[in-house]
Parts: structure tokens; C-alpha cells; sequence
């Protein structure tokens, strides 16, 4: 086993999120505050205040996983663990699956825990690239290039974070179809599920191969990153490998964040819809802004998430960008070298509409300097 590398990502948020005014960089919707869900959710005083802080069970609280496998799998709350935030789902998946030599398909760029847990395991990667000359359209014709005999694991992202790429549903049945014919494990990430704009969310893959791993969060379409609540659906086997290493991480949820999120799940549709029309809102302010600001930036326009990748023409060191304009603007963006793409900058356009429109012009300002 070897020393896991620095999350770069991670790094880059906590040195800037906490600094700055003006967040064009998270990937998540505007948040929530508690008042705002107790009136969106109906959560009353009484039902908060009749939780005891027992401990929880280890795959999560019977309720809230009872609403995760009716909303996302086949109903049954035994296929579910609920973790603390998507990134424990991660850790726990990767160290369940992936063993010294094994091969692992991965979409590129992704969310780097992906890889950064499985290479300390020991494992080998295999890429396959969404290409900005290929507007991020994903080639599943080279996925299944990748995939062979020896393929213990295909892990991909749709609605894809950072550039908002994602599959057909044809697409998706032409992955799963390759990943099933080797007898490979699936691991779905779909944090951004829930945020399509022209089309209905992609059916979740559990329900069409029995070892397909799909993860879900409540900290990006939801707008409760803070709540720390993300979930795993996953054959038996797999949930038994995290149970093993949870008894050494977390335990369990607490039953009051499992209460909030239960009700977030029962009401999904409440939550999602006010901040789905403020998202379409954003995007088209985003694509004007773009349209404006040609002379210095190209983009391929998202079709899921809340996230662009945008190239910026006349910038060769992105992130001393990106770091100025955090010191000098108070704008936090995210550069691309926290994906491995220096070219690129990661913009988020989930926060209050106010604040995206100031943050714009912000950065054409500090583009400006540039042309
Ligand atoms: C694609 C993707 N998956 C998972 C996560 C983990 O998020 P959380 O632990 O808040 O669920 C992130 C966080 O940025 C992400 O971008």
C-alpha cells in the first residue's frame, strides 16, 4: 500500500471556500437553511424533538433507507447504506472492490478519490478521456476498448462533474451492457442524477445490472452539502465489504441528520424544483455571459449538474489565475489542474442568482487584463 495522495480538490476549496465573497466554484445548488426545509419538508419541532440520540444501525436508519431504495432501487431497504456524505461511500466502495493489481476502467477527468484510493490500493488505471475537441462527448466506443477480462471495475460519472457531459439512455445501456458482459462491477457516481435539463434523469444503473454500485448525495442537487449525507445501492457482497471497514470509520449516521434526510428524500421533488428553475435561471445568464466574453473563454454548454469547464484562451498559468482572483475579487473558481486539466477552470453556477450575476462580472474583469 502506498501513501494516498493529497485530494486536490479538497485542498483547494478549504485554502479559498471560507475566503471568499462570491462562490463560482462549488459544484452543489444553493443551500438550504433548516427554517427553509422545515417549511418545505413540513418537519415540525415535535418530530425533531422526539429524536433520542441512540446510536443508528450500521447500514443507516430503517427509514431513511426505506426512502432511498423506493426513490432510487427496487424498494428494498437492505440493498441501501446511507454514509456520511458521498465521499464515505467512495472510500468505502473502493476499498471493498479494489485489490493490489487489479484493472480499473475509469471516465477522466473525475472526481479524484476515485483514483487516488484505488492507486494507493494498488490498483491500475485505465482512462477513458472526455476530450474538449470532442465537445465532452463521452465515446463509449472507447469505454468499451478499455474493457476487458481482466476489468474489475468501470467507474464512471453522469451527469458528469466538472463538464457536465452526460450519456443517452442508449449510451448507458450500451456501458452497462459492456461492463455486464465481462462480469465487471459498475461504480455509478450520481451525485448530479437529479440535475438534467433537457431530458428526464437517466434510469439508475442498479436497477439494470445486479453489480452495479450507485452512489447518490444530498450535497449537490438537494443543496445540503453541509448535512453530510450521501448513499450507496449495491449487491450484498459489496455492502458487506463496507460494513467491515465502516466499523472502523464512522459507525453510523446520526438518527437527527437521518430524520432530515429521510424527509429530504420523501419530498425530493419539493426541494429539487425550486432550486431546478432557479439552475435554468443561472444557465442561461452563464451561456450570455459566455457569449459576451468570447474573445476570452470557449465552453461546451452542460446538459446536466451545475458546473462548466471552461477553457480560457489567453491564461497559460490557471491556477496563479484562479488565485488572484480569489485574492484581488474575492471570486472563488476552482482551476483545472485540481481535474489534471491546467487549460481549464471549473465554474459552479448553483448559487443565489444575485451572486452568480456580481461573480460574472467580477471575472470578466479580471479576464480583461488578459485580451
Ligand atoms: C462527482 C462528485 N461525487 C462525490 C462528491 C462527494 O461529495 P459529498 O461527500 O459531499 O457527497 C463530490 C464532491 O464534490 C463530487 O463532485
Amino acid at each position: 500500500m502506498t501513501i494516498i495522495a493529497q485530494a486536490l480538490l479538497e485542498r483547494w476549496m478549504r485554502q479559498y471556500y471560507f475566503d471568499t465573497e462570491i462562490d463560482l466554484g462549488s459544484s452543489g445548488v444553493q443551500s438550504f437553511s433548516l427554517a427553509e426545509l422545515r417549511e418545505l419538508l413540513g418537519l415540525t419541532e415535535k418530530e425533531t424533538d422526539s429524536i433520542v440520540f441512540d446510536d443508528s444501525k450500521t447500514l443507516g436508519g430503517e427509514g431513511l433507507r426505506t426512502a432511498l431504495a423506493h426513490r432510487y432501487g427496487n424498494g428494498d431497504p437492505e440493498t441501501v447504506i446511507a454514509t456520511h456524505g458521498s465521499s464515505e461511500a467512495i472510500f468505502l466502495i473502493m476499498n471493498a472492490l479494489v485489490r493490489p493489481g487489479d484493472e480499473v476502467v475509469i471516465l477522466e477527468p473525475i472526481y479524484q478519490q476515485f483514483y487516488s484510493i484505488g492507486e494507493s490500493l494498488g490498483a491500475n488505471y485505465k482512462h477513458w478521456p472526455l476530450r474538449f475537441e470532442q465537445r465532452f462527448v463521452p465515446d463509449v466506443g472507447e469505454a468499451k476498448s478499455l474493457i476487458s477480462s481482466r476489468t474489475r471495475a468501470v467507474v464512471v460519472n453522469f451527469p458528469h462533474n466538472p463538464t457536465g457531459a452526460s450519456l443517452s439512455v442508449a449510451q448507458q445501456k450500451e456501458l452497462v451492457d459492456a461492463v455486464a458482459g465481462v462480469g465487471a462491477y459498475l461504480v455509478w457516481d450520481g451525485a448530479f442524477a437529479e440535475m438534467s435539463y433537457d431530458s428526464e434523469p437517466l434510469p439508475d444503473p442498479f436497477n439494470l445490472y445486479e453489480r452495479a454500485i450507485s452512489m447518490g448525495t444530498l450535497s449537490k442537487a438537494f443543496g445540503l452539502p453541509g448535512l453530510r449525507v450521501g448513499w450507496c445501492l449495491a449487491p450484498p457482497e459489496v455492502l458487506a465489504g463496507c460494513v467491515h471497514l465502516r466499523d472502523y470509520l464512522t459507525l453510523h449516521l446520526s438518527p437527527l441528520v437521518e430524520l432530515i434526510a429521510q424527509r429530504a428524500i420523501e419530498k425530493a421533488d419539493v426541494l429539487l424544483s425550486v432550486r431546478r428553475t432557479q439552475i435554468k435561471r443561472n444557465l442561461a445568464i452563464v451561456t450570455q455571459w459566455v457569449e459576451e466574453n468570447r474573445e476570452s473563454v470557449e465552453w461546451v454548454p452542460p446538459v446536466g449538474g451545475v458546473c462548466t469547464f471552461l477553457r480560457l484562451r489567453h491564461i497559460d498559468n490557471v491556477e496563479a489565475f484562479c488565485d488572484r482572483l480569489a485574492r484581488q475579487h474575492e471570486v472563488l473558481l476552482v482551476p483545472g489542474n485540481c481535474f489534471n486539466r491546467p487549460q481549464h477552470v471549473r465554474l459552479g453556477f448553483g448559487s443565489a442568482t444575485a451572486e452568480l450575476q456580481e461573480g460574472l462580472f467580477r471575472l470578466s474583469e479580471a479576464l480583461q487584463v488578459y485580451r
